[in-house]
């Protein structure tokens, strides 16, 4: 059990702890190992989530480095991130162990994994929307050293027309600072927000290799990408082993043959973000905001779905986002092609004008007066 004492002695051991600042109204639902509650912040009167980690959270974890880390993913401030507010520590009190918890805004709507419930299949248009959102959530937390590793539709919260990624930096915070305790595998289903969600883990993060850099938040992106058009991430099966098993060696099933409607580039981008080698995903989740600007761009110019060539990607699925740059660059030669045209206007024309100008001047002072 990750929580050993009962939930209402949990709930008072809070409130005992963070009552001054904090008024808990209830807990909030969610299949994850950590307590999370809707409270009211008192200074400021406003709703926030309080997530509690689970008791192993502090069993063989460096508070000092956790704390390091958190002070990290706390400077992250982005559209579609959602902030971490404060963080501490509950001390242990006879017999219970100490509790890490922090908050964070509390966003009103729902999470994408409750409104993939209600809607199995996102339109082309509204998954671009949303994916491009969260690329470009992963690409700004990516350029600050910060990962997320447990990138799923659970924590991928939907509030009006923008969607928010939750929980960023907590994981890595709590993966690094650990001594290995929690890594051991049976904690895998308990502490999964340690070391990821079967259906959306990386090949490097199951087998547990030592670098696990932002390459999995690209990989766990492309299974929900993939999910969104699909229905189904590509290779979740009956058990978590199994579904580990399929992440480390089964091909997943080509996207287009299940959503042929999808603009090519856009399905290259997705399948190569499942490779299971990281060399071989997109390097940076800015190829992936490319691609899906360029899929953009290219539907508003009347550009057709499935078949996108014009945007300059070849069939081949390994190279989309290399393909996508070329065109981009090809493009921004052209454009800088344009400039080059205009620039002699400004720069020396206006300067050959005074030139001939001041020349006239003289030619008139010495020969024409
Ligand atoms: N900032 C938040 N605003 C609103 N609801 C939240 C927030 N954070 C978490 N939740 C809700 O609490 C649930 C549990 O969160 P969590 O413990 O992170 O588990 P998981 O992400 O695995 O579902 C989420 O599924 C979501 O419904
Ligand atoms: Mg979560």
């Amino acid at each position: 059990m990750p929580f050993p004492t009962a939930e209402s002695d949990l709930r008072s051991r809070l409130e005992r702890e963070l009552g001054e600042s904090y008024a808990i109204q209830r807990e909030l639902g969610g299949g994850g190992s950590a307590k999370v509650f809707l409270a009211i912040e008192r200074a400021l009167d406003r709703p926030v989530v309080l997530k509690v980690l689970p008791p192993e959270a502090t069993v063989g974890v460096d508070g000092e480095r956790f704390r390091r880390e958190i002070l990290i993913a706390a400077r992250l401030q982005h559209p579609h991130l959602v902030p971490l507010l404060q963080a501490g520590t509950v001390n242990a009190e006879a017999g219970d162990r100490a509790l890490r918890w922090f908050s964070m805004p509390f966003v009103e709507g729902q999470t994408l994994r409750e409104q993939l419930q209600r809607r199995t299949r996102y339109s082309v248009n509204d998954g671009l929307r949303l994916l491009r959102e969260l690329a470009s959530g992963l690409m700004y937390a990516h350029a600050r050293g910060v990962v997320h590793r447990d990138i799923k539709p659970e924590n991928v919260l939907l509030s009006g027309d923008a969607a928010m990624i939750a929980d960023f930096g907590v994981a890595k915070a709590l993966d690094d600072a650990s001594d290995g305790a929690l890594k051991s595998g049976k904690r895998v289903t308990t502490v999964s927000m340690a070391l990821g969600t079967p259906a959306y883990m990386s090949p490097e993060q199951i087998s547990r290799a030592p670098m696990v850099d932002h390459k999995a938040d690209l990989y766990a992106f492309g299974c929900l990408a993939y999910e969104l058009f699909a229905g189904a991430p590509p290779l979740e099966r009956e058990s978590l082993r199994a579904t580990m098993a399929a992440q480390m060696q089964d091909p997943p099933p080509p996207l287009h043959q299940i959503r042929p409607d999808l603009p090519e580039a856009l399905v290259n981008v997705i399948m190569r973000c499942l490779h299971k080698d990281p060399l071989q995903r997109p390097h940076s989740a800015s190829v992936i905001v490319k691609v899906i600007d360029e899929v953009q761009t290219g539907t508003a110019n009347g550009d057709t779905a499935h078949g996108g060539t014009a945007h300059g990607e070849t069939s081949n699925s390994e190279s989309p986002g290399a393909g996508s740059l070329h065109a981009r660059s090809r493009e921004a030669g052209s454009r800088s092609g344009d400039r080059a045209a205009r620039e002699p206007v400004t720069i020396y024309v206006v300067p050959l004008l005074l030139m001939i100008a001041v020349v006239a001047a003289v030619v008139w002072w010495v020969f024409l007066r």
